[in-house]
Formats: structure tokens, C-alpha cells, sequence
């Protein structure tokens, strides 16, 4: 961001340009942001200076390149550390939320014995839903779904009925991909330490959008993915308190993770290398760590205030629209910039395919949470999600193109 790239007359609170810094932004209306961001320049410039000029294996070289392909690595671990208010060795390379959650399920899913339990709740992503339904089955354990409240946040109340003694994992999303509803994570991380259970969060959606602070948070594990922030696809981190992280016996085995291997036997390394076996995704972290720094540089809390008054804006028009009606909490309140909604008797691939051929670009169906759309009686739904970088002329923009759906639809 230069002074070159300042707008007078701006959308946004930055009063900044982003077309600069995202040239995808001049040829498409982009509200998919759930789904994944769009890169920066200084997140592109960044892997490829990793592959043009210092493009070495880490922690095994010892010739220059080598050296500070190694630094840079290690570096990134520290830049997502302080992201998130955790200590560097606490910070796990994965390729997304994904393997972070299935390697947890294989991990934490040794120590359960049937009729333990394990709670989700019903507005789950598939990624924080299938691995825990398959360990569940193998073990014998009982999985326990969290409801929703008729204005679609989590209901605490059946929360504390369901967490108890018999609790091992609660797994919990922080926010939802599809209603944008944020949870109270720090109230449920209280209830399943109560019962000495564990609490996972599955920050995919939110650690984007929201400050986050794992120790403020007090939660056992957190995962989220880069591409979501503006980093590259495929690098992913996974959170774990350091003691926990210590006593868990890694799955994923082979070169890097080890302190000592003989023929009959091995002993690990030190965290986090235990758990990042064979050559990671280098340039992937040195993008994600470009990514972070990027954003940290507009500014987490700026973000925030951007996404709520486009939440907020948006929220307004869409209410103008009479066979819309809006699948998440209607307001601004305890909600993110992801909103979900059906059109009467238009099919959500029909409104996406119809903002398609007006440049804009939106997700429809069941956003990888087919338990909750059948919990709500719907097949699937349409979806905006919004970025830092989006204006109110985007949103102006699908209005208008919405209200041409309802016309046809109605
Ligand atoms: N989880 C991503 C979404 O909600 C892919 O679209």
C-alpha cells in the first residue's frame, strides 16, 4: 500500500484502493470470500522470492540458501505464534483446517473407550463433522450435536445439558460458514474444562476476520487455514497447548520428525517437528506468514469495523427484497460477514448461476454443512461473504441482481 493507492472517494473505511493490490478485484465482483481470499502482491512476491532466489529444503542443508530457506520457515512459525497470541512451538504446519482437525480426530481419538462422548454442534462444517463421526464409530463413542436457537445462534442452555462427565472432545466452530453466527467459544471452553474434557476450535472462518487470542481463549486446540487470510491454498495451522502437544504421540511418520532411529526403534524430535513429518510446504508458510503481516499492517480491529458496517449494509438492502429471507442471525449482532439466504421458489444454483453472468460471484448449496441445512428444512442456500477489500458498490451491485431474481422467480 503506497500514498499512490489512496482514494479520495473510497467505499471503505481505508479510504484505499484495493484494485492495486488485487488486480482479480477490477473483473469480478467477488463475494465468496468464505470459500477462499484473494493474494496479495506481497504474499505472491514472497514465495517467489522463496523459489527464485532461496529455494532449499529447511532444518537439513547446511549451504546458504539452505540456511535461510530454514530462518525463514522458522520465522513463520513465530509470525503465526504472535498471530494468535501462541508461543512458535506450539504452532503446527498442516495444508489447511482440514488435516488440522483429521489429524486431531487420529490423535485424540486413541485415548477415547466406548460411550465416551464427543459434542459438535448441528451448524458444523463437514471437516469439524465426518473425522469425528468415523473415530466415534470405531471406538464405540457417542456424538452429541449442540442445537440452534430460532434466531440461529448456539443454545447454551442444551449446551450445558449436553457437555458432562461422560464429555471427552467438544469440537465447535467459531464461526459458522453458512449463517455467520459466532460462538461464545470462551464460554464453552469453560463448560468442557469443567467436565475435564477438551475443547477444539475450528477457526476457519474466523481467524480471518477477528482478533484471536488462543490464551485468552483458554482453548486446548485451534485450526484455521491460510487461504482464508489472504494467504496461499494448501498451508494450514494447527494450535495446540504446548503440554498437550508434548504427551500426543504423532500419526503422520517419517524424515524431519525424529531424534533418533534405529532398526528397531525411534524416538521424536522437539515440537513442532513431531508433527510436521517429511519436507512441509515451505513457500505455503513463508506466503501465509506475507499474509499475516499484511493484514496485522491494515489492521485486524480496521478489519473488523469494515466487514460489520458491509454486514450491516448489506443486511439493510437484502431485507427490501420480499421473497428473500435471510438464513443466520438477522442482525449484526454476535454475526460475521457471511450471509446466507434462500429466494421463494428460485433453486440457490439458479440465483448464483444468474449473478454468475453479472461478474459476481457468490456460493450456493449446502456449503459443506448438509446436517445443518437439514436440521433447517432447506436443501441449500445462497451465499455472500465479505472481505476488508469489498465495498458497498459490490454489494449494490448483487442487490440489484438479486431483486432481478426475485422478479423472475416470483
Ligand atoms: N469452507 C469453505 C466454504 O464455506 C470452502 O465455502
Amino acid at each position: 500500500m503506497n500514498n499512490n493507492q489512496q482514494k479520495k472517494e473510497s467505499e471503505n473505511c481505508f479510504k484505499i484502493d484495493f484494485h492495486e493490490e488485487f488486480p482479480i478485484l477490477k473483473s469480478i465482483t467477488y463475494l465468496d470470500n468464505s470459500s477462499t481470499t484473494q493474494k496479495p502482491q506481497v504474499v505472491l512476491e514472497a514465495m517467489n522470492e522463496y523459489y527464485t532466489k532461496y529455494c532449499a529444503n529447511v532444518h537439513r542443508g547446511l549451504y546458504p540458501q539452505a540456511e535461510q530457506a530454514t530462518q525463514v520457515f522458522e520465522e513463520a512459525h513465530q509470525t503465526v505464534a504472535q498471530f494468535i497470541g501462541a508461543e512458535a512451538d506450539e504452532i503446527i504446519f498442516t495444508s489447511g483446517t482440514t488435516e488440522s482437525i483429521n489429524l486431531l480426530a487420529q490423535l485424540l481419538g486413541k485415548t477415547l473407550q466406548p460411550g465416551d462422548e464427543i459434542v459438535l454442534s448441528i451448524m458444523e462444517h463437514h471437516s469439524n463433522l465426518v473425522p469425528w463421526q468415523q473415530i466415534a464409530k470405531e471406538k464405540k463413542a457417542q456424538l452429541k450435536y449442540i442445537n440452534l436457537t430460532k434466531d440461529y445462534h448456539l443454545d447454551l442452555n442444551e449446551a450445558k445439558k449436553i457437555i458432562s462427565k461422560k464429555t471427552k472432545i467438544v469440537s465447535i466452530t467459531h464461526m459458522s460458514n453458512v449463517l455467520g453466527t459466532i460462538n461464545p467459544v470462551k464460554e464453552l471452553t469453560a463448560m468442557a474444562h469443567k467436565v475435564g474434557a477438551l475443547i477444539i476450535i475450528d477457526a476457519a472462518q474466523s481467524t480471518p476476520h477477528l482478533k484471536l487470542n488462543v490464551k485468552e481463549l483458554s482453548c486446548d486446540f485451534l485450526a484455521f487455514s491460510g487461504h482464508k487470510l489472504c494467504g496461499p491454498t494448501g498451508i494450514g495451522v494447527l494450535y495446540g497447548k504446548k503440554r498437550l502437544l508434548q504427551d500426543l504421540e504423532p500419526s503422520k511418520l517419517g524424515g524431519g520428525m525424529i531424534k533418533e532411529v534405529t532398526l528397531q526403534n525411534s524416538t521424536w524430535a522437539g515440537l513442532p517437528a513431531k508433527f510436521e513429518a517429511g519436507t512441509p510446504n515451505i513457500a505455503g508458510a513463508l506466503g501465509l506468514a506475507a499474509a499475516i503481516k499484511y493484514l496485522q499492517k491494515i489492521g485486524l480491529k480496521n478489519i473488523e469495523k469494515q466487514e460489520l458496517s458491509l454486514t450491516k449494509y448489506a443486511l439493510d438492502k437484502l431485507k427490501t427484497i420480499s421473497g428473500l429471507k435471510i438464513i443466520g442471525p438477522p442482525n449484526n449482532k454476535g454475526r460475521g460477514a457471511v450471509i446466507s439466504f434462500t429466494i421463494k421458489n428460485a433453486h440457490p444454483h439458479d440465483v448464483a448461476e444468474i449473478l454468475a453472468r453479472e461478474n459476481i460471484a457468490i456460493r450456493a448449496g449446502h456449503h459443506c454443512a448438509m446436517p445443518l441445512h437439514t436440521s433447517l428444512n432447506i436443501e441449500g442456500t445462497s451465499r455472500m461473504s465479505f472481505y476488508f477489500y469489498n465495498t458497498t458498490k459490490n454489494i449494490d451491485a448483487a442487490i440489484k441482481a438479486l431483486h432481478k431474481v426475485n422478479r423472475i422467480f416470483q
